[in-house]
């Protein structure tokens, strides 16, 4: 594993419509690490997701989003994804008109700024497709269209395989998944974290996804705090007691994070 950290997150507050939703973050995430953040529903993960990589949506009103020695914190999305920075939604666009597999071409060329070679994208798209148990007709289709919620996550998946970010943010991926679309999805992310570098940031509140993944860390954001880290192992500890015992405060916007 790499010592060199890739995103530095400094105190970072956001609030969405003028309503303060992140209080003081701060994350640091090296290249080659999985880290997880866990949360009760509403607590600000997809909030976070969105604001690292820069939906204008969301504003900074604190704080700094360093990735890859460039402060991104004022950048647009697009200048964060060519800086490798990659969000995978919990509620994925359809978008018609554009096939999947343009798409995903599309974005190769934004990415590098090279043309990208067509039988060598078809070949690893054909690749990436087959470890997603993908059939290979859905590149020719529009995407997300008519796609089912686990084919939508999986198309998700195959972006970030084919665009091999420095860091992928994963939101919800394994929402509303049944179990083997889970364990598809969970061979991708596998095949993601074999590639040198990449770092990963999966945001779920269910664990299913993480049993048969490597994790370093596992944050716990509460009410827009993150109020504990720790490693692999606390993952299975909210599996097992939840995310009571971290919530404990009512009201607390802007109080310091919780202990
Ligand atoms: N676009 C938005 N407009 C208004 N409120 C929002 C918006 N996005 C998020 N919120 C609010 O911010 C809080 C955190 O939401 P979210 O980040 O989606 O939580 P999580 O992903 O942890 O379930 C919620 O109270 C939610 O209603
Ligand atoms: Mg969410």
């Amino acid at each position: 594993m790499s010592e060199q950290s890739l995103l530095q997150v400094r105190d970072l507050s956001a609030s969405v419509e003028d309503l303060p939703i992140l209080h003081n973050i701060n994350l640091e995430i090296k290249a080659g690490e999985t880290h997880v953040l866990m949360g009760p529903n509403g607590a600000g993960k997809s909030t976070l997701g969105y604001t690292l990589m820069g939906n204008p949506h969301y504003n900074v009103t604190k704080g700094q989003i360093l990735f890859d020695g460039q402060d991104l914190t004022n950048e647009s999305a697009d200048k964060r994804a060519k800086a490798g920075m990659f969000l995978s939604f919990q509620n994925p666009l359809e978008v018609p008109g554009i096939s999947l597999g343009s798409f995903v071409r599309n974005a190769l060329h934004e990415q590098t700024g090279k043309p990208v070679k067509l039988l060598q994208y078809k070949k690893q798209l054909g690749e990436a497709m087959d470890l997603l148990t993908m059939d290979s007709e859905y590149a020719d289709r529009d995407l997300n269209v008519g796609f089912s919620g686990g084919e939508k996550k999986k198309a998700e998946i195959l972006q970030m395989l084919m665009l091999n970010p420095k860091l992928a943010i994963l939101d919800e991926t394994d929402s509303g998944l049944d179990v083997d679309a889970v364990r598809t999805v969970s061979k991708g992310i596998q095949e993601y974290q074999k590639k040198k570098d990449g770092a990963l940031l999966i945001i779920t509140h269910s664990t299913k996804i993480l049993e048969s993944l490597h994790v370093d860390y596992t944050h716990v954001l509460v009410k827009g705090h993150i109020v504990t880290t720790g490693d692999g192992s606390l993952v299975e500890e909210i599996n097992e007691h939840g995310f009571e015992k971290y919530v404990r405060c009512e009201g607390c916007d802007g109080c310091s994070p919780l202990k």
